[in-house]
């Protein structure tokens, strides 16, 4: 197999004449030496450049970055100074938005199981508007109001009844499934005519998301026309259409750009009224090729007439990806990037099962061996975010390089933090 794609990179990379990688203008292997491995490291250029893009096609106050995808105090900052209101979905992403000095103004509060004390926390610090996903929510966004709270403007998720024919466990728009309300069975209507006559909230729009990882831009145009019918009738300022947008994880994929993401949405959108609002909520899309992880190889093993092993000193506590959804990466060795991978071997992490695999069956170059750096592309989303300390393995650090430097904006864990909640 050929080389690394370049596509598949960070938009700042670079590849020196001796083979080096850099990113943001900083060699990936200084990085790795000055902060250690695994370490995620972000370009931060291109991370505002997506921001920007998304921003461009969708208008300033338009778009929502989804957090989860990827956040800490500094990725809360970047996504707001570039003017995207953040999508929090629990308490604890809103404390953390808030906490890096992002106004709770430009946060929009999600999940499907919200606790009263996170809507307390939410229309207390004056969150920009709370996406209601239940009837129960409602009874307690009731009791909060009847408590003394203001009535916090609200949109309604709405269940639109379209596949994304993404994995199984990110398909959230179908009939059968655990977020928002049902438009089918009549949940919706029901939901919007509570919600329109109720004092203790004030519906300004409806909301959908139908998955996420979706490579079809086709599917956003239905969900899209789907809420549109619905919304006409119902004269409200706003309506969201969620993130979802897919992005490239190997050379195989093919993803819809965010320019045909926003003409689907544009052509199925353009039939409201002037002035609606209409806004999606991006992950993936903003943060997910920004990102590399950098590990070092510390084991290679072959077993002749089976397979290679290739162990490094990550897996899946930095990425559970592979695991949860059978997601395929590649890998190349950031000191020969544009090398061949003539081999296969399966890359694999240090915890205590079989089924850590970083990649099942990745091409590699030649002669991969113990101290070797190892990148695997495109995991600036889902990857820090879902990272655990299972098999107390500490959380890698992070870095946001730009223009020759790099700056730390997650230290790693240390065995310390492992231990500082036992009591
Ligand atoms: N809006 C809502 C309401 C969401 O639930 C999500 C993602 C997004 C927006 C952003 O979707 P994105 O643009 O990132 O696709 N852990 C999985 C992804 C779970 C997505 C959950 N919701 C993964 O690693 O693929």
């Amino acid at each position: 197999m050929t080389a690394i794609e370049h596509r598949l990179l960070p938009d700042t990379a670079e590849v020196s004449a001796d083979g080096a990688l850099s990113i943001g203008g900083v060699r990936v292997a200084d990085l790795a030496a000055e902060f250690g491995t695994p370490l995620f490291v972000y370009d931060e250029a291109h991370l505002r450049s997506r921001c920007r893009q998304a921003i461009a096609e969708f208008g300033a106050d338009g778009v929502v970055y989804a957090t989860k995808a990827f956040l800490c105090g500094a990725m809360a900052r970047l996504a707001h100074e570039e003017g995207l209101l953040l999508d929090v979905a629990t308490g604890g992403e809103l404390f953390t938005a808030v906490s890096a000095g992002v106004p709770a103004g430009r946060c929009v509060l999600h999940g499907n199981n919200k606790s009263l004390d996170e809507l307390r926390y939410a229309v207390t610090s004056g969150v920009n508007h709370i996406i209601v996903d239940s009837f129960d929510e409602l009874d307690r966004l009731d009791a909060l109001h009847a408590g003394g709270l203001p009535a916090p403007h609200v949109q309604l998720r709405i269940t639109p009844g379209v596949h994304a024919h993404t994995h199984e466990f990110v398909s959230t728009g179908q009939d059968d499934s655990k977020f928002g309300f049902n438009l089918a069975n009549g949940d919706a209507m029901r939901a919007i005519n509570r919600a329109k006559s109720s004092p203790s909230v004030v519906l300004v729009g409806i909301h959908c998301h139908i998955g996420s990882n979706v490579l079809d831009a086709s599917l956003f145009a239905k969900a899209s026309e789907v809420m549109v019918d619905l919304f006409r009738g119902l004269d409200l300022p706003e309506i969201t259409l969620g993130g979802g947008l897919g992005v490239a994880y190997t050379a195989d994929d093919d993803a819809p750009t965010m320019r045909q993401w926003a003409d689907a949405i544009r052509t199925a959108t353009a039939s409201l009224p002037q002035g609606t609002k209409v806004r999606v909520e991006p992950g993936r899309s903003i943060v997910a090729a920004a990102g590399v992880t950098v590990y070092t190889v510390g084991t290679v093993k072959k077993i002749a007439g089976i397979r290679d092993y290739i162990a490094v000193d990550g897996g899946m506590s930095d990425n559970p990806r592979p695991m949860m959804y059978a997601s395929p990466y590649e890998a190349f060795d950031p000191a020969r990037t544009d090398a061949d991978r003539p081999h296969r071997a399966r890359i694999v992490g240090k915890h205590c099962e079989s089924g850590d695999i970083v990649i099942d069956d990745a091409a590699v170059p030649e002669n991969v061996a113990v101290g070797d750096l190892l990148v695997t592309p495109v995991t600036g989303a889902y990857g820090y975010s879902m990272a655990s300390n299972y098999n107390k393995v500490p959380r890698p650090a992070v870095v946001f390089v730009a223009d020759g430097a790099a700056r730390l904006v997650v230290r790693r864990e240390t065995y310390e933090d492992l231990i500082r909640h036992d009591v």
